[in-house]
């Protein structure tokens, strides 16, 4: 049987300016070497995409991501940053409606299938994060939000690419709150989204990561269930001995 590879990644959201980003880049390098079968991505606020993936290239365990992107190549979107741009500045991947991005930047389903999409041309990973609020959650309307969210990709997307495609699993409840969903609850959704894949042809190996409130004290439960394939970090991540720790953790 070939070895579980599973992904540890680590979104630094909106910290970690650049200084910051090589001095963390360089600690964590010092505390870690590469371990079989665990890839560790790093998505870093985009002016330190650079500082980061200069410093991280000598291991080829580490890839580096973009937070967000705009679909277009170019042109008159202020603020925004592109996929040849973030590409440029060491990209491998992009994170795709974040729940942050959708619910404080209004970040529409439709546009997380045009950036996931974007970035798969140009040969850059989308993680497309998809999940539900509490009152959604206590609404039982769970397994209906996430089909809608995944909705627009699965149109967007051949299935093909979609070997190329990572998704998150990010309870908007668990993120942030310290409060995370039990192995039960992410397995069973992770089970749900797999289901829903198959429904329109998709390969059941699409790696699906949990995210929400995951630190070093309840990672290895989660990631007992086969159902996970990774974890996607905010908080636990943001300080490298602590992100070294949790990541070589068995
Ligand atoms: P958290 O964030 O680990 O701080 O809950 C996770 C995320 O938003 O990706």
């Amino acid at each position: 049987m070939s070895e579980r590879q599973l992904i540890y990644a680590a979104n630094w959201k909106m910290n970690l300016g650049p200084s910051d980003a090589r001095r963390y880049s360089e600690r964590f390098l010092a505390l870690t070497s590469p371990i079989p079968g665990r890839s560790l991505w790093f998505f870093p606020p985009a002016v330190s995409l650079s500082a980061v993936s200069e410093c991280m290239q000598s291991r080829a365990d580490i890839r580096v991501g973009v937070q967000n992107v705009h679909w277009e190549a170019k042109g008159a979107f202020t603020g925004e940053v592109s996929i040849p741009m973030a590409l440029e500045a060491g990209a491998r991947a992009v994170l795709a409606g974040h729940s942050e991005r959708r619910q404080l930047f209004g970040e529409t389903d439709e546009y997380v299938a045009r950036k996931a999409k974007a970035a798969l041309n140009l040969g850059v990973t989308p993680v497309v994060c998809v999940g539900e609020t509490l009152a959604e959650r206590d609404g039982g309307r769970t397994e209906a939000v996430i089909v809608r969210q995944l909705a627009p990709v699965l149109e967007a997307l051949e299935p093909p690419e979609w070997n190329r495609v990572v998704l998150a699993y990010e309870p908007v409840w668990a993120i942030g709150t310290g409060k995370n969903a039990t192995p039960d609850d992410a397995a069973q959704i992770h089970e749900l989204i797999r289901l829903e894949l198959s429904h329109h042809g998709v390969s059941s190996r699409v790696p699906i990561l949990y995210g929400g409130s995951v630190n070093s004290g309840n990672v290895l439960s989660l990631l007992a269930r086969p159902q996970l394939d990774g974890v996607l970090v905010g908080g636990a991540s943001l300080d490298p001995e602590g992100w070294a720790e949790l990541v070589g953790l068995s």
